[in-house]
């Protein structure tokens, strides 16, 4: 088999780049460990920046999302004993964020590119990778107990954070890795109620963080800092409820509660690995970055990095010129470790870290009074939640 770009995961970023590629002529082939069921149930975050928004508009994979996805304006910041909004359009010039799950973002771009005749091969397992340094690379692999070679021009590693091909740049002679292990987790739940909030809450408490999602009218998503060793087998639907109000409570916060149909527990971490890029390589997405889930910044650095990643390739298929490949790296870092700051900042502000004195509790209601009273510090929440514009 022979394709010019092989994407190895068929996630947000091996996706999407593999329909931006094929809107300019330049075919791939997407391979995936999971089954495409799997794939198009798995349940993750479901902010999608403004820049994602128009990305999957104007490259005509915005349909659903359009109709079914919900525009928010605002995010609410609970703590100290009272609720107060961030106005992200006004503060913003007229930008916003849209609740839509990541895995319906999956079915609408799995739906798209079959019907454009891509070649997706799911549940293929011995991937491996080889020739990253000549013009042939090739990714081997089987599927339905064939085996398979592909040639390709180039090799994309767009796997997640359960990378294998991140393993492929040579550590510590190429690769560095920055980490960064947080002391909790969220414990999260879909629950079949009615909104609590017609906008997300992101809540600080003396017994830890909240944050009130939704996915539909009748569908919300809830998550509490838990400790990373949680089981959920631990929390029967009534502690779970329990837990929500004794944390909402303080703050006036009243929960609609219903049915909780899925628990899970969800670990943190910040990681970066550089450079993204080796030889023929090209890494995007969580396989070479993952932020915790505070911002709701990680389905959209995947956007951002294969928006760049296909102006790379586009250039290097249409003049021949291998300047924008060779930069990819630095390009995309920019924005990557911005949205770890953004993170990390979310996420120290609102958590409660187990070492934490009274003093650190009244330190983190004072950095939140700023940011809902000082507008500079408002518009500078507003700005990194809706997302820097793409490159
Ligand atoms: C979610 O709905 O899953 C969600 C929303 C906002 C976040 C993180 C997760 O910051």
């Amino acid at each position: 088999m022979r394709t010019q770009v092989g994407i190895v995961g068929a996630g947000p970023a091996g996706l999407m780049l593999s329909h931006l590629l094929h809107l300019r002529g330049v075919d791939s082939v997407v391979i995936d460990l999971q089954t495409r069921e799997t794939i198009e149930q798995t349940i993750k975050a479901g902010i999608l920046e403004q820049g994602t928004v128009d990305l999957m508009r104007q490259t005509g994979v915005g349909d659903r999302l359009t109709r079914d996805g919900f525009v928010h304006h605002g995010i609410n910041l609970a703590f100290g004993g009272g609720m107060h909004r961030i106005n992200l359009y006004e503060l913003t010039g007229g930008r916003a964020v849209t609740v839509y799950a990541q895995h319906e973002v999956l079915k609408d771009l799995i739906a798209k590119r079959l019907a454009d005749g891509a070649d997706i091969r799911f549940g293929v397992t011995d991937t491996q990778v080889a020739g990253l340094q000549s013009e042939q690379p090739t990714i081997t692999f089987q599927h339905e107990g064939q085996q398979h070679s592909l040639e390709c021009d180039f090799i994309i590693g767009a796997d997640g954070s359960r990378t294998y091909t991140r393993f492929q740049i040579p550590q510590p002679e190429v690769r560095t890795d920055f980490f960064r292990q947080y002391p909790f987790a969220w414990f999260g739940i879909l629950a079949e109620a009615p909104p609590s909030s017609d906008e997300l809450i992101y809540a600080h408490s003396g017994r830890g963080f909240v944050l009130i999602s939704t996915r539909s009218p009748k569908v919300q998503r809830l998550y509490f800092q838990c400790d990373p060793e949680t089981s959920v087998d631990d929390w029967s639907d009534d502690r779970i409820w329990e837990e929500f109000d004794a944390r909402l409570a303080p703050s006036g916060v009243s929960l609609k509660t219903g049915t909780i149909f899925k628990k899970d527990v969800l670990q943190f971490r910040s990681f970066v690995c550089e450079p993204m890029q080796h030889g023929r390589l090209f890494l995007a997405g969580d396989a070479a970055h993952t932020v915790p889930p505070t911002g709701a910044k990680g389905l959209n650095l995947a956007m951002a990095d294969v928006h760049v990643l296909d102006r790379a390739l586009g250039s290097y298929y249409d003049v021949k010129d291998s300047g924008l490949l060779e930069s990819y790296t630095p390009t995309v870092l920019r924005r990557i470790w911005r949205a770890q700051h953004f993170s990390w900042w979310m996420t120290s502000m609102l958590h409660r870290f187990s070492d934490a004195t009274d003093f650190d509790l009244r330190r983190q209601i004072a950095e939140l009074d700023m940011v809902v009273n000082s507008p500079s510090a408002s518009k500078l929440l507003a700005e990194n939640y809706v997302g820097l514009p793409l490159l």
